[in-house]
């Protein structure tokens, strides 16, 4: 009888527990899930070192153990398999959901002949789903590419399933873009972008990765890792709270003018 007593008890703690484990790990996922972007690649991308995303942990493991190879994914079956991780995080503010979306790139290859590559990037899409818990939809989306960012509303970003934003990613630098095209260039919208039929591309939702500090790389302030930028968590745009819609000029020009493209201008995201 006592026996009986005591493996219920159990059984109801052990229930509570993964319940509370539940709702800690999984606050937000399923908002994650819903609202992952889909990626579309250049048709060339994963030739010639334009890398498609991969793993930031395997990449900050490779290099703390001494390895200074150029690490660039050019594998596709790995990106169209959802072996290689997305990583989000989401913040409330007032009756709204953000949740930023990040990749990570090895390596950018040169936008022109002969400048603009580096080791290491990350690159980010954050979704805002206005008043998430009494009447949830998508609204703004924030495209981020090279230095800048610009902020799109509905009808004014593509859609797949209804829910998942697209975007476009630059073939060179891997700025995400709400569009497709380019010229070739290094200027500011002009990093190639032309999926064609080929159609290479990356569902987010089918390996996402929280940000939970659970690996080292997440909680690694230092920035030689990452070739001298800072990762996700240590960057200015972290609080998705403090977000604007848009940074950079009002006019299509070379340098950064990501308020050209911004639905919303520069106001709070
Ligand atoms: C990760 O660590 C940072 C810094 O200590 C903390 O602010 C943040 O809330 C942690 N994130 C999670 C998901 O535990």
């Amino acid at each position: 009888m006592e026996n009986h007593v005591n493996i219920q008890f159990a059984a109801t703690a052990l229930l509570l527990l993964i319940l509370i484990a539940r709702f800690g790990a999984g606050q937000y996922q399923d908002y994650a899930y819903k609202y992952a972007p889909r990626l579309r690649f250049d048709s060339v991308e994963g030739s010639g070192d334009r890398c498609f995303p991969q793993s930031a942990e395997s990449y900050y493991e490779a290099r703390k153990s001494g390895n200074t190879d150029r690490l660039c994914n050019l594998d596709y079956d790995t990106v169209a398999a959802g072996s290689v991780p997305t990583y989000w995080h989401a913040e409330v503010c007032g009756y709204h959901l953000h949740i930023a979306y990040w990749n990570f790139y090895g390596y950018n290859h040169d936008c022109d002949c002969c400048s603009g590559e580096r080791d290491a990037w990350f690159e980010s899409l954050v979704v805002k789903i206005r008043d998430y818990s009494l009447d949830e939809r998508l609204h703004e989306v924030r495209f981020s590419q090279k230095k800048g960012w610009y902020t799109r509303v509905p009808g004014h970003y593509e859609l797949v399933s209804d829910t998942h934003p697209v975007a476009y990613v630059g073939k060179t630098q891997h700025g995400y873009y709400h569009d497709d095209g380019g010229t070739g260039t290094c200027c500011y919208y002009e990093d190639y972008r032309n999926p064609s039929d080929v159609d290479q591309h990356m569902d987010t939702w089918s390996n996402l990765v929280r940000f939970d500090n659970s690996s080292a790389w997440m909680t690694d302030p230092t920035t030689d890792v990452w070739n001298g930028i800072n990762s996700p968590p240590f960057r200015d745009d972290w609080d998705l709270c403090a977000l604007n819609g848009c940074t950079g000029g009002y006019l299509w020009g070379c340098s950064t003018c990501g308020c050209h493209k911004s639905d919303i201008g520069e106001d709070p995201f």
